[in-house]
């Protein structure tokens, strides 16, 4: 290359850079790293600054510096007072690790004495290269912002300090994507990935930032929400490709998932949903997103829907402590069952479904999955707020044996069989309330206290087609239409792709003659005020309700997602199931066991949850939670763990 051409292409690079640098923004997304063998993700704004950091650290080199921010009490900071720490961080936290230990900056939480710090040989010991103090120590040096204890990136050059999230891979295919704060009140996609895997990645701040308090009693707890929930700054997608792409970013969050964030809950990715939160199957329906995993046995048990991806995550990941679904016709229930985790259906009217795709507003409702009891009562009563706790439980147990079985009441159940797990659980219930079970067949108790004036000789009489005709001209009207014709309109008339189960929902929808909607709620009507007269009373002084009904939820029965069934079709028929649905109260699901099979996919012996409902009177939501933690403590149930098997032996 000649000298005058280098001049020339030198003149033109640089005129080309003034162009860009007029029209290009360089917007850093964070960086991700891994430390030992972890993998972080670290944002991309600081929350801090050390000033002077390149003569107070040492090596003042190195891109990034993992440290901890520690808390002390003690007047004198010794090694005995960092061990403490290290042991109680390392079973706390799993964002922290010994890894942070890089540097120290000691913080002084006490109220009185000078404090110093005496780590003598402990600090090479534990390879710590530098100790910092804050203020609050003689010769200590300041933040520009004060920062809550736990792991973090120091940037030597500028000061700079970063949180540190850590990142894990959503093997069972859960979720839609992670989320972090955008630091405006909203959320964005978070963006990173694990180096080399083939999942979404999601990302969790450390515990450590999080102290509870009576304001903010949930504070650290980590949340997935199903992804027809609107939360400022993501899309909704409702399980439809489609409507993912077509409608912008929200502004605003629905206030039932605000609810939750101000009580500290820290939003940590968008779970997967069927679609328009119907009913599918693994295999046969979920053609626009691939069904979760249901994590329980073999790995390849149908996760059931709606809310698939918040339930196979509670009962997946360890990393995450709750997940939010929704329940029209069993999308909490049938997942709780599945997957083998703690899950609600609440009483209508709950909290607030604003800026919730709905399904059924007369029949939508918001639950929460949980693997803990008491977790689950403490997220029940921050959420359900309008509702008041009830620490006295009824003594009315109705068992109705035609939902458990005939068989079931006859012979003793087989030792080791979902019937006899719930018959040693029943009778410890029935112990711990000092009472005993009521034996029922629901249908005959309708026949022989249904109202006089109502004809149906049967709940299937009554109950067939209300379900489905309220959930398809609901969804009709409030979402298809209006998707369609904005879909439409936008691509040049034509039709968006629509699952096979919401689209035969759908038509059987536009089939139904004029006047049914009317119908069916009249139909729902007579039942719920039947329930609430006739099987449980509520506004009861004391306990809320004077009884609750039970039935088996799940029974570690087989569901194989590699299995081809019948097309989808309208969700016709009465069932247990469906009687919170149409009464209107809650229906909370409970592990209690795991039962084996012989699974067709490992060739082995595995393990399905076991679960069972509650019901009991509408409103009465908090009592039941009062007693689920009740039953913990007394050891009559108990958290379940992630993974194939919900107990450890
Ligand atoms: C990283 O993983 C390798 C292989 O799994 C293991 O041998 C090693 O001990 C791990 N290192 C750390 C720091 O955990
Ligand atoms: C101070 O820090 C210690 C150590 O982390 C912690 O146990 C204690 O609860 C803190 N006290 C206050 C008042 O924050
Ligand atoms: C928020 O979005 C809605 C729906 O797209 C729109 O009508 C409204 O104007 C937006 N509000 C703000 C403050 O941007
Ligand atoms: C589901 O997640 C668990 C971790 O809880 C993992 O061990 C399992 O392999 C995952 N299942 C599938 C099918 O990826
Ligand atoms: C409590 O009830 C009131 C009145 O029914 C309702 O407006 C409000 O949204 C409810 N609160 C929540 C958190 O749902
Ligand atoms: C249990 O109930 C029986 C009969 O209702 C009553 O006599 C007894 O005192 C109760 N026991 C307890 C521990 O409440
Ligand atoms: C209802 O009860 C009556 C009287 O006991 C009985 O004759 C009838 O067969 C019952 N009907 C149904 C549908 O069970
Ligand atoms: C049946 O009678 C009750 C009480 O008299 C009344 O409120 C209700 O509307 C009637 N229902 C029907 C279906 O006629
Ligand atoms: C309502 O119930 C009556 C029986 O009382 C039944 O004949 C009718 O088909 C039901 N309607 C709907 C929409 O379910
Ligand atoms: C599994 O198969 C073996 C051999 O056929 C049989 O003995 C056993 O009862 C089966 N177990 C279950 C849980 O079905």
């Amino acid at each position: 290359m000649s000298l005058k051409s280098f001049a020339v292409l030198a003149l033109g690079l640089s005129a080309l850079g003034t162009t860009l640098a007029a029209q290009v923004t360089l917007q850093p997304t964070g960086r991700t790293l891994t430390l030992g063998n972890v993998s972080y993700f670290v944002p991309p704004t600081p929350v801090s600054t050390l000033p002077n950091a390149p003569a107070l650290v040492k090596p003042a080199t190195g891109e990034l510096i993992p440290f901890s921010v520690i808390p002390t009490s003690k007047t004198t900071f010794d090694e005995e007072a960092l061990q403490e720490i290290i042991a109680i961080w390392s079973v706390k936290d799993d964002v922290w690790s010994e890894a942070f230990l890089t540097g120290i900056y000691i913080t002084f939480n006490g109220t009185r004495g000078v404090p110093r710090t005496s780590l003598g040989s402990a600090q090479k010991a534990l390879g710590i290269d530098f100790v910092l103090r804050s203020r609050s120590f003689p010769s200590g040096v300041g933040l520009t912002k004060q920062l809550p204890s736990g792991p973090y990136f120091l940037e030597p050059a500028t000061g700079n300090i970063f949180e540190a999230f850590r990142l894990y891979n959503d093997e069972n295919q859960s979720f839609l994507y992670g989320t972090i704060p955008d630091g405006h009140g909203g959320f964005q996609v978070l963006p990173a990935r694990i180096s080399g895997a083939a999942t979404e990645t999601i990302g969790v701040p450390s515990r450590l930032y999080f102290t509870p308090t009576p304001e903010k009693p949930l504070a650290g707890f980590r949340l997935a929400v199903k992804d027809i929930y609107d939360v400022k700054g993501l899309r909704t997608g409702c399980g439809n490709r489609a409507f993912w792409q077509l409608y912008p970013p929200k502004n605003r969050t629905a206030p039932a998932i605000q609810r939750l964030l101000d009580g500290g809950m820290v939003l940590v990715g968008k779970a997967k949903t069927s679609q328009f939160a119907n009913g599918e199957t693994a295999t046969d329906d979920w053609v626009d997103l691939h069904a979760p995993y249901n994590p329980r046995g073999d790995g390849y048990q149908d996760g059931s829907s709606s809310s698939t991806g918040p339930g196979t995550a509670e009962a997946a990941y360890p990393w995450l402590d709750f997940a939010v679904g929704s329940d029209t016709g069993g999308s909490m229930r049938g997942p709780a069952g599945a997957n083998g985790v703690y899950g609600n259906r609440p009483s209508n009217g709950a909290v607030s479904l604003d800026d919730v795709m709905p399904l059924s507003p007369e029949l939508d409702t918001a639950g929460i999955f949980s693997r803990d009891a008491k977790l689950w009562t403490l997220a029940g009563h921050w959420w359900y707020q309008n509702f008041t706790s009830y620490s006295k439980f009824p003594t009315k147990i109705l068992f109705p044996i035609d939902f458990f079985g005939g068989s079931f009441v006859q012979n003793p159940p087989a030792a080791g069989s979902a019937d006899a797990m719930f018959n040693t659980f029943i009778s410890k219930l029935e112990t711990f309330l000092n009472t005993t079970r009521t034996e029922v067949v629901f249908s005959d108790l309708w026949n022989t206290t249904k109202p006089a004036n109502v004809s149906a000789p049967t709940l299937q009489t009554l109950l067939t087609t209300p379900y489905a005709d309220l959930i398809s001209l609901d969804q009709i009207a409030l979402v298809a239409d209006p998707f369609i014709a904005d879909y439409g309109a936008a691509n040049g008339g034509r039709m968006p792709f629509i699952d096979p189960a919401p689209l035969a929902r759908w038509s059987y929808g536009r089939a139904l003659p004029e006047g049914r909607k009317e119908e069916a709620l009249a139909n729902k009507t007579i039942f719920m005020d039947w329930f609430a007269r006739e099987v449980i009373r509520g506004d009861i002084p004391d306990t809320c309700a004077d009884g609750i009904l039970l039935y088996p939820q799940s029974s570690g029965r087989t569901n194989y997602r590699n299995r081809y069934i019948s097309p989808p079709s309208a969700p016709l028929g009465f069932s247990d199931g469906r009687i919170a649905v149409h009464a209107e109260t809650p229906d909370m699901v409970v592990p209690i066991g795991e039962a084996p099979f012989n699974s067709t996919i490992t060739g082995q012996t595995e393990f399905l949850p076991v679960t069972l409902s509650f019901v009991t009177a509408k409103g009465c939501d908090l009592m039941l939670f009062n007693l689920f933690s009740a039953l913990q403590d007394a050891g009559i149930l108990n958290t379940v763990v992630t993974g194939s098997r919900m107990f450890t032996s």
